[in-house]
């Protein structure tokens, strides 16, 4: 028998997710990247040992039914050393009635700290941001770092998306993949549905009601209400969400790991989209092993130019309050 190698070195070509944060997100990120077997290494860093070495072994006990891979859990911030890809998840947890917004002082706060760490261990890492709010968590930690803007970009409304495209499939009993929808703005409570680049199996949408009857105007606006209102609903009859966000999460990892180049409405630095500048929201984007390129530059009508100027707005006036 030869000896065995040492189980902690990365073999080469394997990349190495790392999750900060080993809360219900993080957990559930690392459990779903796990399955689908987007990363061969998952390493979770938290500052609560107890906490994290307990998911990681909980994890490592599942390895049987996943891809080939590995977990290891610390509350040494040297376990993101190296990483392709770092998922910040950690950050205050949003209760019952509160808005995302409410949580910016506390998870500002802590990215002051946190990020200039985890950019010395992990300097060339893509970094995506999942903590609330996280438009505005994305453009400090984006200042903080120094990172090109590239590198460093949010969950955003990728989750909001895909509560629209379940809500559309439901309505209109059109399998969920043929249904294309996108949420943009704010990953919040100013964010709206694009309905004027949706459509159905290439059907714009606007015709596919004509044509079915299904889907008045009004269910539109109740879908686009329930969309903005799920995770309330959620943080009310569980305390948080942790399931969609943990799949939409790994959907993003997937094509930054595997450079796909989806196209996923992330939140990411706009500089004059559409006339927008300086302020992180989620449109359209490219998403590769770069991280956060090209955004896509559809034809919003006016009162949907409006919404994405008044959520740009919304967001940068909550930055400026805190200092950037
Ligand atoms: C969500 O939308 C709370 O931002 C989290 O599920």
């Amino acid at each position: 028998m030869t000896q065995a190698p040492d189980r902690a070195a990365t073999p080469p070509g394997v990349s190495t997710l790392a999750i900060v944060g080993a809360g219900s997100v993080g957990a559930t990120l690392a459990y779903a990247a796990l399955i689908r077997g987007v990363a061969r290494r998952v390493v979770l860093y938290d500052v609560n040992r107890a906490k994290v070495e307990a998911e990681a072994l909980d994890l490592s006990h599942g390895m049987a039914f996943m891809p080939m891979g590995a977990v290891e859990g610390s509350d040494d911030i040297g376990i993101c050393a190296g990483a392709d890809m770092v998922v910040v998840t950690a950050g205050a947890k949003q209760q019952p009635g509160q808005t995302r917004i409410e949580l910016a002082d506390r998870t500002i706060n802590l990215m002051r700290t946190l990020v200039p760490q985890l950019v010395e261990v992990a300097p060339d890492a893509i970094y995506m941001m999942v903590t609330n709010p996280v438009d505005v968590v994305t453009y400090a930690s984006l200042k903080i770092s120094g990172l090109p803007p590239r590198q460093m970009f949010g969950s955003g409304t990728v989750l909001d998306t895909s509560r629209l495209r379940y809500l559309l499939s439901e309505h209109s009993r059109i399998a969920v993949r043929n249904v294309h929808a996108y949420i943009v703005g704010e990953h919040g409570d100013s964010e709206f549905p694009l309905w004027s680049a949706a459509n159905i199996g290439g059907v714009p949408l606007r015709e596919f009601v004509a044509a079915t009857g299904v889907l008045s105007p009004g269910d539109l606006a109740e879908i686009a209400n329930e969309v903005k209102n799920s995770a309330y609903r959620i943080i009310d009859g569980k305390g948080a969400t942790n399931h969609a966000i943990g799949l939409a999460g790994v959907r993003i990892i997937q094509s930054v790991l595997r450079s796909e180049r989806a196209i996923l409405p992330v939140s990411s630095l706009l500089e004059d989209y559409l006339g927008i500048s300086d302020v992180c929201l989620s449109v359209p984007s490219i998403v590769d092993r770069d991280g956060v390129g090209e955004r896509l530059e559809f034809n919003f009508n006016e009162s949907e130019l409006a919404s994405l100027r008044a959520s740009a707005d919304e967001i940068r006036g909550v930055a400026r309050q805190f200092g950037f």
